[in-house]
């Protein structure tokens, strides 16, 4: 079975979870039930935005795995900020479940809930309508008062640089984010950043750890040696290198194959790895590979390192 790390609050998450975002609303629920019921994944990456999660929760219920033995993550959409718990009852909606594992804001922007977009809103001037005085302590603040109801178990953000969480959670929070989740693999490590979590007891999570669609990550000379060395695929090594971190990672896929074999090669990986070989991953993205693969589409500096247009 898949190994688990421990949150600041006491509430274990397996070290592996199955990946959701643009995973089809006609794939997913398979997907799903396949990962649970043949491969043995026990922990599902949502969200309210990837638009799928009445699919998931089919997919669970297909499954025959009880939902106990199941770690369910969801995400508050930005435009939901000011309605926090009426987005978690959505999402339990649609999943079909009566609490989260963990619940994360999942971008540091509030988009504006009466804009003209239900997702992303758009100004005149085709920029985002990004509401820019809000204070993100004040959505915190009701994450807070939702896990002491118990809808969820715990409570994290999801692309928050250092710079926002110093300035805008922490000196506020009476709880500290379990996890932070963010774009991290071979060419977007984020070295930095996850030091400053571990310091300051917040489980980094990663997704789009294979790099994303069409990703040159599975191509990677350095990646692709060392798995051959190994009797491993690419893909094994790019997952291994981040469990073998106790980084929580996320693959997407909506192919069995891919599902099956994500999952026992990342362990595999993670075991075979040696210290050498995660030094040269680890020097990869500084040999001038470093390279955010995901660009969100709004023009806000949140305060990263290597951001897109900075
Ligand atoms: P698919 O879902 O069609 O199988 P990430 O987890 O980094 O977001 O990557 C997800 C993308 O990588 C999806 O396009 C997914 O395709 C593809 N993918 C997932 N697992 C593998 C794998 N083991 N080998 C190659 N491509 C993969």
């Amino acid at each position: 079975s898949c190994p688990k790390i421990k949150l600041n609050n006491g509430v274990e998450i397996p070290i592996l979870g199955l990946g959701t975002w643009q995973s089809k609303p006609n794939e997913v629920a398979t997907a799903v039930e396949y990962a649970l019921k043949e491969v043995g994944y026990r922990h599902l990456d949502c969200a309210w935005m990837y638009g799928n999660e009445k699919e998931v929760g089919e997919g669970i219920r297909k499954s025959g795995v009880p939902r106990s033995e199941i770690f369910i993550t969801s995400k508050l959409w930005c435009t939901e900020h000011q309605r926090v718990e009426a987005a978690i009852d959505e999402s339990l909606a649609n999943l079909g479940i009566d609490y989260l594992d963990l619940y994360l804001i999942h971008w540091p922007i509030h988009l504006n809930p009466n804009g003209n977009h239900p997702t992303f809103p758009t100004l005149p001037d085709g920029k985002r309508d990004v509401l820019y005085d809000w204070k993100l302590k004040d959505t915190w603040a009701q994450l807070e008062a939702v896990l002491k109801k118990g809808k969820v178990k715990a409570i994290g953000v999801s692309n928050f640089s250092k710079r926002i969480l110093e300035t805008e959670i922490l000196p506020y929070a009476t709880v500290v984010p379990a996890v932070n989740q963010l774009e991290i693999h071979l060419y977007n490590p984020q070295h930095n950043l996850i030091e400053y979590l571990r310091s300051k007891g917040i489980v980094p999570q990663a997704y789009s750890p294979l790099g994303s669609t069409n990703s040159p990550l599975l191509t990677d000379e350095t990646a692709s040696a060392i798995a051959s060395k190994h009797g491993l695929q690419t893909a094994d090594v790019l997952l291994g290198y981040l469990v073998e971190k106790e980084i929580v990672t996320l693959p997407k896929s909506v192919t069995p194959a891919r599902i099956a074999s994500n999952y026992t090669g990342a362990l595999a990986a993670a075991s075979k790895l040696t210290k050498e070989d995660v030094e040269k991953l680890d020097g990869v993205a500084a040999s001038g590979k470093q390279k955010r693969l995901i660009t969100p589409p709004w023009p806000v500096d949140l305060g990263f390192e290597n951001w897109p247009g900075q």
